[in-house]
């Protein structure tokens, strides 16, 4: 043992390290991408990515070099309490996560996995889009229950991440010595004990998953990739009804049947209401109105499961 470096150990693996700051990466931009919706895509495609990380994860906890293990974490109650109330002269070091923070990881991760469950769901049910779009066709009534579990999932998470924070930073002011915020970037600690070595194994599963949560997350940035495909096809209008085009389309564009429900659309259609149309006459041959009036009512909010047609429903309702 070189003297000087007598205190160095290799805690934190590269790919536990690289795991770490992904998470950090993936998890901020996200967050920054939540409020608008035309910036779903980019939320999603993080998201995904924070998915794959999470299952490599959940797998390097089983697999993973000691420290990363789970079977490492000292998971008791009674120590983690023992722990803080000695937070300033710890009667034991320990290498890997002390027992309070052991709790607050695998919180991070658990909660990690409903948030980007109950995400895919929100995904699938109220845009359908995504690997559970098909779940749209028959929850679609349920939507806004699986954005408000989203929502407190990521609530229970900020709270977390907060713990992990403040835990950090007492880690810094009480045990400078120990190097813990050093460590999460070289890896090493100034704490006496077992340094880690990975096998080939563990670099080859790190490898993959690693890789595959950035391409995931590149894969979700490009418009067309299945996990963000869309149950919708873009609806040619003109096919199903060229009437409906040239008639309702030649003073404004046109007005996509979904966003009314039935009854809106028989009295729009009604021959007196189509001559004074919003202060213009609109009025059309009674075969014509007919038949706009059938496709209008067939495709109305009622047998549509869009979000936007489930809302004008609700809101109209209540
Ligand atoms: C002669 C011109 C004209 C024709 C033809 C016409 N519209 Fe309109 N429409 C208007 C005007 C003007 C308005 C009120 C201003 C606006 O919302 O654009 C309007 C408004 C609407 C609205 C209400 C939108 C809102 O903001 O509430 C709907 C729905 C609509 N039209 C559907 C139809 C349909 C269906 C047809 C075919 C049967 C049709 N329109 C044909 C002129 C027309």
């Amino acid at each position: 043992m070189i003297k000087g470096d007598k205190m160095k150990r290799y805690v934190w693996s590269l790919p536990t390290r690289l795991f770490h700051w992904l998470l950090v990466l993936f998890i901020v931009g996200a967050y920054l991408a939540s409020e608008e919706e035309n910036l779903l895509r980019i939320h999603t495609a993080f998201g995904y990515g924070v998915g794959v990380l999470v299952i490599f994860r959940i797998i390097w906890g089983f697999i993973g070099p000691k420290y990363s293990r789970f079977s490492d974490f000292p998971l008791s109650i009674k120590e983690a309490i023992e722990y803080i109330k000695n937070i300033f002269h710890p009667k034991k070091k320990y290498i890997g996560h002390n027992p309070a923070a052991s709790f607050v990881m695998l919180g991070i991760i658990i909660t990690l996995f409903f948030v980007v469950v109950s995400g895919v769901l929100t995904y699938g049910i109220q845009e359908g889009r995504g690997v559970l779009a098909f779940l749209n066709n028959s929850l679609f009534r349920e939507m806004e229950v699986f954005e408000e579990l989203h929502e407190v999932f990521v609530s229970i998470l900020l709270f977390l991440i907060a713990l992990h924070l403040a835990g950090v930073a007492t880690d810094y002011i009480l045990h400078k010595e120990d190097g813990t915020i050093a460590s999460i970037f070289t890896g090493y600690k100034n704490i006496e004990g077992e340094s880690v070595k990975l096998n080939s194994i563990q670099k080859i599963v790190a490898t993959l998953f690693l890789a595959a949560s950035i391409g995931v997350v590149i894969w979700g940035f490009t418009q067309d990739a299945p996990l963000n495909k869309s149950i919708y096809e873009e609806i040619e209008y003109e096919e199903h009804s060229s009437l409906f085009v040239e008639e309702c389309g030649a003073c404004h564009t046109l007005y996509p049947p979904h966003l009314l429900p039935k009854r809106s659309w028989v009295k729009l259609m009604e021959p007196k209401a189509l001559q004074n149309h919003f202060g213009d006459d609109a009025s059309l041959d009674e075969e014509s109105r007919v038949e706009i009036e059938k496709f209008l009512v067939a495709n109305s909010a009622e047998s549509s499961t869009k979000e936007a047609a489930v809302y004008i429903l609700k809101s109209l309702k209540d």
